[in-house]
């Protein structure tokens, strides 16, 4: 069954990056009623961070190159292993029987939002990264979207467009698992315009940005 993902990560009550990524689930979820829809507020519901017993199995992983994803659920061996894995181990779950995933990063200071960091550095575990030979990984193949808003502009000829660290960021680590070969950004820019006295005169400009968001967002989520 064609099962969607759905994270959001914006602490804010008025998130616009929810009200993107918002706007593509409804349109998945017309498009194919039966279909599975899973949904995690990052925000509301924070994953607790990475911690030593997690990276100590991981360790073990890659000293001992395990791939096989059976064998790297039960790689947890003492009680703080145990209880970390626990954590983790759901949440590669999810991934892993996702077709789509949808998430919304709203941009924190230049990069991402912590809560959703702090997810990444859970589930992104060495199995997950595509083999080195094939170029494939378990989940190679699987559609992403990602629904983002951010105060200022970021597109190429901005002046700072060279502080980007969220799209390319999640590029890389996107790629890193396989993930980025069917990638999409919806971005709405300058969403700071609608409270910041000098950015008031680029209010037309965001509101642009923002409708083709959600015009991309509705398209995509019904095909
Ligand atoms: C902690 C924090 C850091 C931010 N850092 C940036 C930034 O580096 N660049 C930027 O353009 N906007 C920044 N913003 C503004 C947000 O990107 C903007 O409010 C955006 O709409 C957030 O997404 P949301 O509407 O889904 O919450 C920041 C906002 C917060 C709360």
């Amino acid at each position: 069954m064609p099962t969607l993902l759905h994270l959001d990560s914006s602490p804010r009550k008025g998130s616009i990056s929810r009200r993107i990524s918002g706007e593509f689930a409804e349109a998945w979820r017309k498009a194919d009623p039966e279909a599975a829809y899973v949904y995690r507020d990052l925000a509301a519901s924070p994953v607790p961070h990475i911690d030593d017993a997690q990276i100590q199995v991981m360790h073990r992983l890659e000293a001992q190159g395990v791939r096989d994803l059976a064998a790297a659920r039960e790689a947890a061996a003492s009680p703080e292993e145990k209880a970390s894995w626990a954590v983790t181990w759901p949440l590669v779950e999810e991934l892993l029987a996702a077709d789509t995933i949808l998430l919304g990063v709203p941009m924190h200071n230049f990069s991402v939002s912590s809560t959703f960091k702090a997810w990444f550095d859970r589930v992104l575990i060495p199995p997950l990264i595509v083999d080195p030979v094939s170029g494939e990984g378990p989940l190679s193949g699987k559609r992403v979207v990602v629904a983002s808003a951010r105060g200022g502009a970021y597109g190429p000829g901005t002046p700072r467009h060279h502080c980007d660290h969220q799209e390319p960021y999640l590029r890389a680590a996107l790629g890193m698992v396989g993930l980025a070969s069917d990638l999409t950004f919806l971005h709405a820019e300058l969403t700071k315009s609608a409270h910041v006295p000098r950015l008031a005169h680029l209010k037309d400009v965001a509101a642009t940005s923002y409708e083709a968001a959600l015009d991309g967002a509705r398209d995509l989520g019904g095909a």
